[in-house]
């Protein structure tokens, strides 16, 4: 059995993570199913790109008494026959959390599964420019023999069309969103996804995708007053949350009276301060430096900076 690869802190010993978010499996199901045995989470979230190469249940079958088991789509869920129909027509097709919201292990998790694809939608433009609004609409448009099983292409399944971006959009609030298109952090993500995970005021955003794992305000990606906290998850990786309590205090960003600190001293330039690498902070941002545990050095240094010193 592969050993689960865990990039991201854990509970205390003896505490199980609630949740366990998976990178794209790609068909390869022992990581998830070696961490399940491991850590005991009371649910998982797989990112996409599932490709079992049996139907889900049963490439899960070990696992399915253990944890509960939920899913996004990805793109690659729609490559083949057997990629479609091993997840759509598993047993486990209504765990899909694509534009909706489901109370999962004491948190409300939103899912988006797919891509965004320019011939239906680019949602850098408006709404109104997108070519079909809903999966249903473009069907209608469609004639009988140019459809797939009497609906619309099998690729354009897992298409993000724009009916299902603001179904999600007009929820209720939500705590988590885990997505298969990363946000506007990656270089190759969505504002989109972004304007949804503020909509939905949630603390924690989770994509897969693009293979990394990453947690963006360690890097110094963004700041850790950020709205919500974002990673990404590789394939054979997984984030286990809540992360470890002393972590998640450390790593939830500067401690209130901190960013009261930077805005008494910068002002409006508070959060490009607390933004931007510094070499008194071994590089990092004041903000990730803080997020690590160095919240101390980072206050004084702006007491130093108010009480008249250079740094
Ligand atoms: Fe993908």
């Amino acid at each position: 059995m592969v050993s689960p690869k865990q990039l991201f802190p854990l509970p205390p010993a003896g505490a199980n993570p609630k949740i366990l978010i998976f990178g794209d499996p790609h068909g390869d199901f022992d990581p998830v199913i070696a961490a399940v045995e491991r850590f005991r989470p009371e649910a998982i979230v797989l990112l996409g790109d599932i490709q079992a190469r049996r139907p889900l249940h049963i490439a899960l079958q070990s696992i399915l008494t253990r944890t509960e088991v939920w899913f996004i789509h990805g793109n690659h869920d729609t490559d083949s026959d057997a990629d479609y129909d091993n997840l759509w027509r598993s047993e486990l097709a209504d765990r899909n959390l694509h534009g909706r919201i489901v109370e999962i292990a004491g948190y409300k998790v939103a899912g988006l599964g797919g891509i965004f694809r320019s011939k239906i939608w680019d949602p850098r433009r408006p709404i109104e420019e997108a070519a079909f609004m809903s999966g249903d609409a473009m069907r209608r448009s469609m004639r009988p023999e140019e459809r797939w099983r009497d609906d619309i292409s099998r690729r354009h399944r897992s298409t993000i069309f724009p009916g299902d971006y603001l179904q999600l959009l007009r929820s209720p609030p939500a705590d988590i969103l885990v997505t298969h298109e990363a946000p506007a952090v990656h270089p190759h993500g969505w504002q989109a996804i972004d304007e949804l995970a503020e909509t939905l005021g949630v603390q924690l955003v989770v994509h897969g995708h693009h293979h990394q794992d990453i947690d963006y305000i360690a890097e110094g990606m963004l700041t850790a007053a950020a709205p919500f906290r974002v990673f990404g998850v590789d394939m054979g990786s997984h984030l286990a949350w809540p992360t470890d309590p002393q972590d998640s205090t450390e790593s939830e960003g500067p401690s209130q009276d901190l960013l009261d600190l930077a805005v008494e001293v910068f002002g409006a330039a508070a959060q490009d301060w607390l933004g931007k690498p510094h070499k008194l902070f071994d590089g990092q941002t004041p903000a990730a430096f803080a997020a690590g545990g160095g919240s101390e050095k980072v206050r004084s240094t702006l007491n130093a900076i108010r009480n008249g010193g250079v740094v």
